[in-house]
């Protein structure tokens, strides 16, 4: 079985979307915990209530990034996970943690990545004047939101939309993106080169909109 850990800071719907895509489709996969950052995302509940591991590693304890980071790693690995899935993680981590998760660390951004990375993605998008926004599932390098891309999904930009119908929309397609990606690791099609280049075996595409 392939073992993942997800990482959430709030509400976790994408960490949702990967237990149900996981447990209902059969996939030679299980989420073997759920880990937040704050004492109040509200994902941890529902990770527990559905029979998932969910610890809370709170920054706040912690007096320096570096200190949490190693508090997380450590949790992280008492779990032997195969991959660690951020969704929803809204910690920026250190070059030590990502190294030490090097080709097993995988982001999903709400933005079509080069495209803003960073915060308020969808406010950014509709400043820009963007008439495609979307999300990127992508492997996480010491280069904030910078990865090597493993998919992307499209959404198009309406003419009245507000950040937050925006994110509505892309949110839609992040779960689409992230279950497929889910399905992907579990199957073992997924690498990355020597170049750091992406290849999913058997798959023609990795491009979704809705
Ligand atoms: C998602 O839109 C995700 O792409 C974004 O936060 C939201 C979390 O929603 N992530 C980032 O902005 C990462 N910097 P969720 O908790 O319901 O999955």
């Amino acid at each position: 079985n392939c073992r993942l850990v997800v990482l959430i800071s709030g509400r976790g719907s994408n960490m949702q979307t990967i237990v149900n895509t996981v447990r209902t489709q059969g996939l030679p996969a299980e989420v073997c915990a759920v880990i937040a950052n704050k004492a109040n995302a509200s994902g941890l509940e529902w990770a527990h209530a559905h029979g998932i591991q969910a610890k809370l590693v709170a920054h706040r304890d912690y007096a320096t990034r570096t200190e949490f980071d190693q508090a997380l790693a450590q949790a992280i690995d008492a779990y032997r996970p195969d991959y660690v899935l951020l969704a929803g993680f809204m910690r920026v981590l250190t070059p030590e943690f990502v190294e030490h998760f090097n080709g097993r660390l995988l982001n999903i951004h709400p933005s079509l990545l080069p495209a803003f990375p960073g915060l308020h993605t969808h406010q950014q998008a509709l400043a820009t004047g963007v008439q495609w926004h979307g999300c990127t599932v992508h492997f996480v390098t010491p280069v904030l939101d910078h990865g090597p891309i493993v998919a992307q999904g499209a959404v198009p930009v309406l003419a009245d939309d507000t950040p937050d119908t925006l994110a509505e929309r892309v949110l839609g397609v992040e779960h689409h993106l992230y279950a497929q990606v889910v399905r992907w690791l579990a199957e073992g099609r997924v690498s990355l080169d020597a170049m750091q280049r992406v290849h999913v075996r058997g798959v023609a595409s990795r491009s979704f909109a809705i």
